[in-house]
């Protein structure tokens, strides 16, 4: 399918999302809704790909990035506009163009798929993707006569009430025969009640031409298009079903489906068990048996198996094996957490390093430090790791004891073995083995309360 083009008509400003981004920017289960359209001409094979872009133009171009071409429609004349302005691109062959919408995400690659075998396997010049819609007001209705062959497509504002009763409907999304596209394009006009280029009437004018046009029927949800943040709230609910169903038939276990909010290109490993109100976001990959517990997030993470996170957030981080997280644990981007450790209660860690058995209770800062294997820190240790200028590292190597509530004043080192007295503020390094108490000692007044 090499020479497919796919068309992705994205100009427009879709004024009712009431939004200073442009509508096809928003996201639907983490990712901008053109993006998912993208995803899905990618599943379809198809290699070459232009988005038709207008209204914030370098807004969409900065957010998708140059995997795909972009033609400028600097007036959105109608959806038949954007296509004669994009002519120049096309193939002037038989090669096949698909036009999909950038605000209709469901689309999937095998719905591409399915439109191109019926538009090739029948030699169609257009191939209208439609679907049966039980409300089917404001969308443009497919025309067919007594043998079920297409005549045309007619919008809403322009139908008859006759018209107005039809349930299939167009989906905007078509594929077409290059070569007959162009000559059709030719002879679009402007002349309906809303002044503009329509799309739809290349049907009229193909079959007219004794051009063979016929449509593909997929199910309502593929073809929903958001025009609203209420319409966009409903596409990411069918996301969110689509997303958690396909992980649950992986062997995840999600206890409440409709409350656990994970994003599309998330990897989860059988049989672990997700909470209520978990959001895992981004490119997270979670190992087996593992734990997700209520409400915890978990962005662009790599967490290993059989690991149990509680009501904790973690960012851009990656998890050992049978690590324990939380409840209320911090972890922040560019850390490390080896295997076996136990990050306990109101715990942060910041682009650290944590060696495998390690314990960290309860109550502690780990900023830029780097923590070896079979390590204790005490509740309420301190990684002093800012002078108000600059941070600097801490190095607890394998195998030492911190007690509570110390400040390990950074840089600085503890060497491996060594034992720190709980109360001390450490600035010197402290030796292999060595004990380090940095605290005055208590003094006691006899009788000094009478
Ligand atoms: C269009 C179809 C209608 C179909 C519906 C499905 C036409 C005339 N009508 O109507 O039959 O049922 O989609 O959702 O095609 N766009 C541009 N440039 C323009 C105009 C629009 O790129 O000059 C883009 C928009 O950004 C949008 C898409 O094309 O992504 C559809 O345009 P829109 O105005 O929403 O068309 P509808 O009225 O919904
Ligand atoms: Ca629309």
């Amino acid at each position: 399918m090499g020479d497919t083009v796919a068309l992705i008509l994205a100009a427009g400003k879709g004024t009712r999302m009431k939004s200073e981004i442009p509508k096809v920017l928003h996201k639907a289960a983490g990712k901008a809704m053109i993006e998912h359209v993208i995803t899905a001409c990618e599943e379809a094979g198809v290699k070459r790909i232009y988005a038709v872009v207008g209204h914030k133009s370098e807004d969409i171009i900065n957010t998708v990035g140059d995997n795909i071409g972009y033609i400028i429609q600097d007036q959105q004349l109608g959806t038949g506009h954007a296509l004669i302005i994009s002519s120049e691109y096309l193939p002037k062959d038989k090669s096949s163009v698909i036009v999909l919408v950038g605000d209709a995400p469901l689309i999937d690659g095998k719905t591409i798929e399915d439109m191109i075998k019926i538009h090739e396997d029948n030699d169609l010049s257009a191939t209208v993707l439609t679907s049966r819609l039980s409300d089917p007001t404001g969308y443009g209705r497919i025309v067919k006569d007594a043998d079920g062959n297409l005549l045309k497509i007619v919008e809403h504002k322009d139908a008859t009430e006759e018209e107005k009763k039809i349930d299939e409907v167009n989906s905007g999304m078509y594929c077409f025969k290059s070569e007959d596209l162009l000559s059709s394009l030719k002879e679009l006009d402007n002349k309906n009640s809303q002044g503009e280029y329509y799309l739809t009437d290349i049907i009229e004018i193909m079959n007219r031409k004794g051009l063979k046009t016929g449509s593909s029927i997929t199910s309502a949800n593929i073809i929903k298009a958001v025009n609203s943040k209420v319409e966009l709230s409903q596409i990411e609910k069918i996301m969110r079903k689509q997303i958690n169903e396909k992980l649950m038939e992986s062997g995840v276990t999600i206890i409440d489906p409709k409350n656990t909010y994970i994003h599309k290109d998330v990897q989860i490993g059988a049989d672990t068990i997700i909470y209520p109100g978990c959001i895992i976001e981004g490119s997270t990959k979670i190992g087996k048996g593992c734990m997700l517990i209520n409400n915890s997030r978990i962005v662009d993470c790599e967490i290993g198996d059989f690991v149990t996170i509680q009501s904790s957030t973690l960012l851009k981080s990656t998890v050992g094996d049978h690590t324990t997280v939380g409840p209320y644990a911090y972890i922040r981007p560019e850390s490390t957490i080896g295997k076996h450790v136990k990050i306990g209660d109101f715990v942060e860690v910041k682009k650290s390093v944590i060696g495998d058995n390690t314990k960290i209770s309860h109550l502690t800062y780990v900023g830029d430090g780097e923590v070896g294997s079979n390590v204790n820190l005490g509740c309420g240790v301190v990684f002093v790791n800012y002078d108000g200028k600059n941070k600097h590292k801490t190095i607890v190597e394998d195998d030492v004891f911190v007690g509570c509530n110390v400040n390990l004043v950074a840089p600085v080192t503890v060497k491996s073995g060594a034992y720190i007295a709980a109360g001390s503020t450490i600035t010197d390094e402290v030796p292999e083995k060595n004990l380090a108490i940095a605290r005055c000692r208590q003094t006691n007044k006899p009788n000094y309360f009478k």
